[in-house]
């Protein structure tokens, strides 16, 4: 029989976070984050006009999503989560993979900011070239953990060629 969590046998849709999309995404939220965001946060993030929301969906069910913010040249991933039963299955890759071919642009940054304790999502962002920069210290206030604080550049063309982390230094906290 099929197994139902298989996502090799499931196509997977990636498509724009719309309002109708919350309720599902608020529930993977609860259960994958001890302070969850609100709905208010949802709809101010969605309500930016030049945010990418994305949406993934297996058999038109939401089983994760990215939200992400402009400010300038310097792009805010705000939220990303997938739900447990379908983690490992390349889905929060694939959402990144669309934020990235829709956003890069020669010079632009992307920041985030990420539990220390969060191993698999600093390897999931360490594998998209984000580094290190710094902490924010006490900056979660469920348990005063600190934040690590992500940069990503994407290399000018004249620097393309040069070696890529010294492109990724300018990164600043
Ligand atoms: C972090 C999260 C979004 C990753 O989603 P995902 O769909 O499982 O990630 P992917 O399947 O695309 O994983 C890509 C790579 O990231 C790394 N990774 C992901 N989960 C990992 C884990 N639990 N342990 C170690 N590495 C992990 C691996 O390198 C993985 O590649 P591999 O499976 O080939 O080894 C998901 O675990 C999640 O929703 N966590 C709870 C919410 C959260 O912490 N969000 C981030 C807030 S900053």
């Amino acid at each position: 029989m099929n197994d139902p969590l298989d996502l090799t046998r499931e196509p997977l849709q990636i498509r724009r976070l719309t309002y109708a999309d919350l309720p599902q995404a608020i529930a993977i939220e609860r259960r994958s984050f001890p302070t969850p965001w609100s709905l208010a946060m949802f709809v101010l993030e969605l309500s930016k006009p030049s945010g990418i929301c994305l949406a993934a969906l297996v058999r038109d069910r939401i089983c994760g999503y990215l939200v992400c913010s402009r400010y300038d040249t310097v792009w805010h991933i705000m939220n990303i989560a997938v739900d447990g039963p379908r983690r490992r299955h390349g889905i929060a890759t694939e959402l990144l993979e669309r934020l990235f071919e829709r956003a890069d642009r020669p010079g632009v940054q992307y920041t985030l900011e990420v539990r220390m304790s969060n191993d698999a999502a600093i390897a999931l962002y360490e594998r998209f070239g984000f580094q290190s920069s710094g902490l924010r210290r006490g900056y979660y206030h469920d348990n005063k953990e600190d934040a690590l604080i992500m940069w990503r550049t994407v290399p000018e063309p004249r620097a393309a060629g040069a070696v890529i982390g010294e492109a990724t230094q300018g990164a600043r906290a």
